[in-house]
């Protein structure tokens, strides 16, 4: 049996809805109940009078009557209201609330926090991070590690089986053109495999790239405007070399295809480079991306063919202009998928294709989740609209699974324009998570100089790293953000470091409990419930919602949804924590009652802390 008031409340609005309006009850109709937005209209409004009034052409406040009529809620609650126009107000008994909160605190049949984490049931593949081959991680990177990561962690806490999949871009020309760049210069002693570094390939990757454009963009001008043949002999040698550049390239992807052993050992190499710094960025992120975690895109090298195969085999896939398309009209989208080139080439799409495969029916997902730039989307319409055209979106036992963008906008500078460097690079992601816990430091060495370096520095990497992490993933994810250091690092106001503290207050004011008091935690876990003051009653209310909260935003895959909910959580506490001495309590049982909730509200901001992947130290 459930204790949180929103669900009986729910339930039991919904069966007076029935009993009222009967078969006139549109079959869609929901009590739309809500927190009150002030105290004043009791805890909760449900809102449907108005939506049936309108629907059934009578005056809302007449079905808000018939409704509250036959409304059972005497158990939980005072007798409710009718208020404006047709709101229906309740407000919960206190003796009521108090169990609510106390069958939070009580692992149990309703789970811990009101969230039942039964045995998984089925499972959620996380599509996170998705970096390149040679390539450094930069900020866009950090939003696909930590919006994926917090999004897996929160379906991990609901209970669903979590694979997270790092789609490594590590397969095609342009990595064949920085293996064969590498592979020669290792060859004439120029790089030594053993000591090569991320900075050395990225070098490599910039200058291999620059060969095969040269006299790439020259010529065509030249073609476009009919320069004449004189000017365009003139270019024709330096547009020779970026030809055979691009030829070099191409050869060594025929290389690395068929698996030539030097080649294939180089291309591991710089892999393994590649990686090692991006697990390393992810564990610092405090971001579960894993060597396990990691399917790239060469893992579906020779998966490719057989899906092409099987799609032109079946007619999902059409020939067009000697390329092979997947038309996609029936989903409403106009450009069709693209999934072999006239030259035969496989591309981003098809591996996608084959990636939901893989997810749906070998991994058994029944959700698959990519937290992916926004800028993908076209892609990923098409790619799934092609997966279902295909069947391979269903899932063994034939239902259809969901297949969900989780697009995110881009981060922005103060000038509003994409983050980067003064001088116009891209932002290591390394760069800025040392800038993060650097500043960070001197602010905790300036609000707590008590500290020891060495614990000093590990609250600044917990709060410099959390700063970073709760700005990006409570913004709305579809929309972009500018990033700030001044604004994510104050200890004010909706930041990382504003929540871990109140999560610190908590843990001071239970270790002060225990020191001056000898109030244990069995004590405090003991202790009655006793709500009174409004600011324990609006806490109170406040925890009640950490489940459904947790649900929604693992639903909505939106992490905001919680960082908004944590925040106002932490101020509530705070609100509490002003009104109503704890330790300082009239009585000892007022002090205990105050203790378990300040205790309770610990426990919950640690676990949401917890579910969007930033520390809760107990000191700062
Ligand atoms: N490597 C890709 C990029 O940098 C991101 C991969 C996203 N995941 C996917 N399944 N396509 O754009």
């Amino acid at each position: 049996m459930t204790h949180d008031p929103t669900t009986i409340l729910h339930d039991r609005l919904m069966a007076a809805m029935r009993a009222a309006l009967g078969d006139a009850l549109p079959a869609s109709a929901e009590p739309m109940l809500a927190p009150s937005r002030s105290p004043k209209f009791g805890d909760y409004q449900a809102n449907c009078a108005m939506a049936l009034g309108k629907q059934l052409g009578k005056p809302p406040r007449e079905v808000a009557q018939s409704i509250l009529d036959r409304l059972d809620v005497a158990d939980i609650a005072e007798p409710p209201t009718i208020a404006g126009p047709g709101f229906i107000n309740i407000t919960l008994r206190t003796d009521a609330l108090a169990s609510a909160v106390a069958a939070l605190d009580r692992p149990g049949a309703d789970g811990d926090l009101g969230i039942e984490a039964g045995k998984p049931t089925s499972t959620v593949v996380v599509d996170l991070c998705g970096v390149n081959l040679a390539k450094q991680m930069h900020v866009g990177h950090l939003r696909a590690t930590v919006i994926g990561d917090a999004l897996a962690r929160l379906h991990e806490r609901l209970g669903y089986n979590v694979i997270r999949q790092n789609h490594f871009g590590d397969w095609g020309l342009p990595i064949a053109m920085v293996t064969g760049a590498v592979l020669s210069k290792a060859k004439t002693g120029q790089l030594e495999l053993s000591r090569l570094t991320l900075d050395d390939l990225e070098r490599e990757y910039r200058a291999a790239q620059k060969a095969c454009d040269v006299g790439k963009t020259e010529m065509m001008l030249i073609r476009k405007f009919s320069l004449g043949p004189k000017i365009e002999a003139e270019w024709a040698p330096a547009s020779e070399d970026g030809e055979s550049a691009s030829a070099r390239a191409r050869a060594t992807l025929v290389a690395l295809q068929s698996g030539e052993q030097e080649t294939f050992r180089v291309w591991q190499r710089i892999s393994e480079v590649t990686l090692e710094a991006c697990f390393a960025n992810c564990k610092r992120l405090q971001a579960n991306v894993t060597a396990e975690a990691t399917a790239g895109e060469s893992t579906y090298r020779d998966e490719l063919g057989t899906v092409v195969a099987d799609l032109e085999q079946r007619g999902v896939a059409i020939e067009s202009d000697g390329a092979l398309i997947v038309k996609l009209d029936e989903f409403g989208i106009n450009e069709p998928c693209l999934i072999r080139k006239r030259d035969g080439g496989f591309l981003y799409a098809t591996t996608d294709i084959a990636g939901i495969r893989r997810r749906v029916q070998d991994l058994g997902a029944s959700r698959a989740v990519y937290a992916v730039d926004a800028r993908q989307s076209l892609h990923f319409r098409q790619v799934f609209a092609a997966a279902r055209k295909a069947g391979y979106a269903r899932t063994p036992s034939g239902a259809d699974a969901a297949l969900v963008h989780a697009a995110f906008g881009m981060v922005l500078g103060e000038d509003n324009r994409p983050f980067k460097t003064r001088s116009g690079e891209n932002v290591k992601l390394s760069d800025l998570l040392d800038e993060a816990v650097s500043r960070a430091e001197a602010a905790v060495a300036e609000k707590n100089p008590q500290l020891s370096a060495a614990e000093r520095r590990d609250v600044a990497e917990a709060v410099g790293i959390g700063a970073i992490k709760y700005a990006d993933l409570s913004s709305d994810r579809i929309k972009d953000y500018v990033f700030n250091f001044d604004r994510m690092l104050a200890f004010e106001g909706a930041t990382g470091p504003y929540l871990q503290y109140a999560h610190v207050r908590v843990s001071s004011i239970l270790r002060k409990a225990q020191e001056e008091f000898g109030v244990d935690t069995q004590t405090i876990s003991g202790a009655h419930f006793a709500i009174g003051s409004p600011e324990e009653k609006a806490l109170a209310l406040e925890l009640l919602k950490y489940a459904p909260v947790v649900r929604a935003s693992a639903e909505a895959c939106e992490p905001h949804r919680l960082c908004g909910y944590l925040y106002d959580l932490a101020s509530a506490f705070a609100r509490f924590f002003d009104a109503c001495p704890v330790l300082r309590a009239p009585d000892e049982s007022t002090r205990d009652a105050r203790l378990r909730l300040t205790a309770l509200t610990g426990r919950v901001l640690g676990d949401g802390l917890h579910c969007l992947g930033i520390a809760a130290p107990h000191r700062m």
